[in-house]
This record gives C-alpha cells, sequence and structure tokens, in this order.
C-alpha cells in the first residue's frame, strides 16, 4: 500500500503482549515472521502493517504494555478509571484522550473496562476487540478454564467489532485451537494467545487497507459477507505443526 499509514489508538490494561504483536509487524519485526503464513484464506502477512500508533492508552497505571509502547517509542497516557467515580465520567474523558490523535482505528488490545453506550456510538465500525474463545461461545471472563470445564474440543479467539452487545458484536475473524487431554486453563490460554498474535494484526490490515466493512451487522471482506463468523480453519492445526 502506497497510502499513508493509517492513525490507530490502542487501548490496553495488563501485560500487552497482544500490543506488542502489533508493534512488532507495524514495524515488520523479524519475530513476528515466525510460523506459517495465514495460507487457508489465502492470505499472506504484506510486510509492515501500515498504521501509525499515535497513542497507547491504559487504563490502568501499572500496565506492563506501557513498556512495550514506550520501548517502540510510542507516546503512552494513563485514563485511570479509579481517578473518576461513575462509568460515564470515565468513558468521556477517555474519548477526549483518544479524539485528540484523530484515528481512524481504535483497538482494544486487553483493555479490561466495560464501555457504555456513548462510547460505543461514537466509535461505531471502527472499534476493534480481540476475546480469548470461538464466539459466540465464552463471551465474559474466565474463557478457558470455562471451555475446559465444557469440555469443548476446540477453543480459539475472535476478533470483533465492538457493539452494545457485550462480546456479540460481528466477528471479523476467529482461529481455533485444539483442546488437549491434561489442558489446565494456563496451557490452553497460551496456545490461544499464540493465535491471538496472529488475527488481531490481521484484522488490523484488512481494516486499514480498507477491505473491510459491516452491513446489516454482518462483515464483508472485500465486499463478500464472511463465512462462519470470519472463521480461519485450521490456523491453529498449522500453528500446531509448525512449532
Ligand atoms: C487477551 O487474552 C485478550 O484476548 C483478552 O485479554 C488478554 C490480554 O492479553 N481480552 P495481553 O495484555 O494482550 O497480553
Amino acid at each position: 500500500m502506497s497510502a499513508a499509514p493509517a492513525p490507530v489508538v490502542i487501548l490496553i490494561s495488563g501485560r500487552g503482549s497482544n500490543l506488542r504483536a502489533i508493534l512488532d509487524e507495524a514495524a515488520d519485526a523479524p519475530s513476528l515472521a515466525r510460523g506459517p503464513r495465514l495460507g487457508p484464506i489465502g492470505e499472506t502477512r504484506a510486510g509492515r502493517l501500515p498504521i501509525e500508533i499515535r497513542a497507547v492508552i491504559s487504563n490502568n497505571p501499572e500496565a506492563e504494555g506501557l513498556q512495550h509502547a514506550r520501548a517502540a517509542g510510542v507516546l503512552t497516557e494513563i485514563v485511570n478509571h479509579r481517578d473518576y467515580t461513575d462509568r460515564t465520567q470515565f468513558d468521556a474523558v477517555l474519548m477526549q484522550a483518544i479524539d485528540r490523535h484523530a484515528p481512524r482505528l481504535v483497538i482494544l488490545a486487553g483493555f479490561m473496562r466495560i464501555l457504555g453506550d456513548a462510547f460505543i456510538r461514537h466509535y461505531a465500525g471502527r472499534l476493534l476487540n480481540i476475546h480469548p474463545s470461538l464466539l459466540p461461545a465464552f463471551k465474559g471472563i474466565d474463557t478457558h478454564a470455562r471451555a475446559l470445564a465444557a469440555g469443548a474440543a476446540q477453543h480459539g479467539a475472535s476478533v470483533h467489532f465492538v457493539t452494545n452487545d457485550l462480546d456479540g458484536g460481528p466477528v471479523i475473524v476467529q482461529a481455533s485451537v485444539p483442546v488437549r487431554t491434561g489442558d489446565t486453563a494456563d496451557t490452553l490460554a497460551a496456545r490461544v494467545l499464540h493465535e491471538e498474535h496472529r488475527i488481531l494484526p490481521l484484522a488490523i490490515r484488512w481494516f486499514v487497507e480498507k477491505r473491510l466493512s459491516v452491513c446489516n451487522g454482518q462483515v464483508l471482506l472485500d465486499g463478500e459477507v464472511r463465512p462462519e463468523q470470519g472463521l480461519v480453519a485450521g490456523v491453529g492445526k498449522q500453528a500446531e505443526t509448525s512449532q
């Protein structure tokens, strides 16, 4: 793409490994070139992710991910939810902080606050979230333990547009992994996280390259409705065999 990189703002709350995956791909760092390309849907990683990360904003001043942003020379800001007594006020301040950077896309990369209606309306169609389950299964928290308790054979991650329906917005892309005998929530989480680091940058790429749209709650890629909730079949399996 020869167009100018798309301005984005990334929101985090903690560890920031998804942020790191985005930072790596935006820098076209070799670490992210590991593993197979996303072949099953005909995608190859087309070089540097064309984004300009204008700011990483955290509600948690202690978020480890802030260090990754700083190390990459990206501006960081804190909007601490504890400084506000009500959620509406926090959302409003957060919106102001984001809008100062005029992003085309806002990415929730492990942002652990529930956002209100006004916020979600304001960023409708340009707010992405990564969720550690094959949505619509296991919305909410503790997804890995719940997948194990339910005896799921497959688990995974989803990137979706954010709507008022918590973890229920239109799914852009998913990646599945097998649940193995003897898995704990931690081993399963690690397998899922590996996939998160692939599909979040991929969805961002599709968005900034203007290949994604939403029509009547359905996600279109290159003008075509994404099949099966955007499932990228077999990515998990490929990743497994390549390690
Ligand atoms: C990820 O599992 C993400 O799916 C969920 O929170 C976790 C954040 O991890 N929303 P990290 O901060 O990106 O390492």
